[in-house]
C-alpha cells in the first residue's frame, strides 16, 4: 500500500503521526520504546492491528535497549517493558495479542542476544501476519459487495490502521480494485474525526468516491434507502460476537437492522478474544475531556461535566456477519468464530 502508517528500521522505528493527517504528513523515527509507547497513547499510531503492531515493535526496542548480564536479568527488565507497552491502550485485542506473543519468545530464549534477535524477528512476524491478514480478509469481503453498492463506513479501518489493506476500506478497496463502481459514506467519528481527517484522505488517494457525514447523519441515510451495507472494523470480538469498535458503532448498526441494511465487521481474528464470553467484559478506554471539549486546541464548550467513552460495543444480532482472513462468519456468531479459531 502506498500509506505505511509503521516501519521497522533496523534499530529504530518510523511511524507517520496519525494526529497531523490530513493538513501534514509527519514522520517520527524513534530506537526508543517509550516514544512509541507514548505514540500509541495519543493516537500517532492507531487501529487496531496497527496498534498491535506498533506494541510488538515497541516492545523489540526496549529489548534491544536493555543492558543485562543474565537471561534473569534481562526478563526483570523486559517486563517493564512489555507492561509498558501493554498499558498503554485497553481495548485493543491485537495490542495483548503482540504482548503475549513477545513475552513467550523471551521467556524461551536462550541467552540475552539470542532473546534479543529473536523477538525482533517475532515482531516482524507479527507485522507480516497482521498486514497478510488484510490482504485474504478483502478478498473474501469482496464477495458480499456489488457492482453500484453504496457503503457506509464508521472511523479508520484502512490501510492506517493496520499495516497492510486495511479491514473495513481493505473489502472496499478490493472492490473497486475488482472494477466494481462503489460509494463511501464516512461518518466524521467524533469527538476525534478518525473518519472525516483519515478514511476520506485514504478513499480519496485510492480514487473511490466518498461523501462526509456527520455521525447524526447515519440514521438519515440509512432511512433514506441509500446506503447497501455498513463495514466498519473491530477491535476486540467477544466469543459470541459481541464486537467492540469506535464509539458510535452501536449506533449505526441499530439503524442499520432498523432499515434492513445488512452490517458487517471485518477484523482479522487476532481482534478475536475467545476468553471473554461476551462483550460486557471488553474493556472500554474512556480517555481525557478535552477531546470533547477542544477542537485544535480551542476550547469549544462552557465548563462542564464530560464522558468520553472512545469504543462501544455492538451485540452480536445485530452483526450481520464477521469477515476475517479464515472466511466469512455467519450467525450464529459464536458458533462460526468458535469453528474458525479452532476451539
Ligand atoms: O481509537 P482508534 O482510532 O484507535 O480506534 C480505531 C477503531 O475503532 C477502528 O475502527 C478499529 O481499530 C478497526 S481498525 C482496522
Amino acid at each position: 500500500m502506498s500509506v505505511q502508517p509503521i516501519e521497522w528500521l533496523g534499530n529504530k522505528v518510523r511511524i507517520l503521526d496519525q494526529t497531523k493527517l490530513p493538513q501534514k504528513e509527519v514522520y517520527i523515527e524513534t530506537a526508543d520504546y517509550s516514544v512509541l509507547a507514548s505514540a500509541i497513547r495519543k493516537l500517532q499510531v492507531r487501529g487496531a492491528p496497527a496498534i498491535g503492531v506498533a506494541g510488538a515493535y515497541g516492545i523489540a526496542l526496549g529489548a534491544l535497549a536493555i543492558e543485562a548480564e543474565s537471561k534473569e536479568e534481562f526478563l526483570k527488565k523486559f517486563q517493564r517493558v512489555s507492561r509498558a507497552i501493554a498499558g498503554t491502550r485497553p481495548t485493543a485485542r491485537n495490542l495483548f495479542y503482540a504482548v503475549e506473543r513477545m513475552d513467550k519468545v523471551a521467556q524461551g530464549g536462550k541467552n540475552v542476544a539470542e532473546i534479543k534477535a529473536k523477538l525482533v524477528k517475532e515482531a516482524i512476524k507479527i507485522n507480516k501476519l497482521e498486514a497478510e491478514a488484510t490482504v485474504k480478509m478483502s478478498k473474501f469481503g469482496a464477495t458480499l459487495i456489488k457492482d453500484g453498492f453504496t457503503i457506509l463506513t464508521h472511523c479508520n479501518a484502512g490501510p492506517l490502521a493496520t499495516t497492510g489493506y486495511g479491514t473495513a476500506l481493505g473489502v472496499i478497496i478490493r472492490a473497486a480494485e475488482q472494477g466494481k463502481k462503489v460509494k463511501v459514506y464516512a461518518d466524521e467519528t467524533r469527538p476525534l474525526l478518525q473518519g472525516a481527517r483519515l478514511t476520506v484522505w485514504e478513499l480519496q488517494k485510492e480514487g473511490i468516491p466518498v461523501t462526509l457525514i456527520t455521525d447524526n447523519m447515519a440514521g438519515y441515510f440509512l432511512s433514506q434507502g441509500k446506503i447497501d451495507c455498513v463495514i466498519v472494523g473491530a477491535d476486540r470480538i467477544a466469543a459470541n460476537g459481541d464486537t467492540a469498535n469506535k464509539i458510535g458503532t452501536y449506533s449505526v448498526a441499530v439503524l442499520a437492522k432498523e432499515n434492513g441494511v445488512p452490517f458487517y465487521v471485518a477484523a482479522p481474528t487476532t481482534t478475536i478474544d475467545p476468553s471473554l464470553k461476551t462483550g460486557k467484559e471488553i474493556p472500554i478506554e474512556q480517555r481525557k475531556s478535552e477531546e470533547v471539549t477542544h477542537l485544535r486546541g480551542v476550547c469549544i464548550v462552557p465548563d462542564c461535566e464530560v464522558a468520553n467513552p472512545a469504543f462501544d460495543v455492538t451485540p452480536h444480532k445485530y452483526i450481520s456477519a464477521l469477515i476475517t482472513e479464515r472466511g466469512i462468519i455467519r450467525k450464529p456468531l459464536g458458533v462460526g468464530i468458535n469453528k474458525i479459531i479452532g476451539r
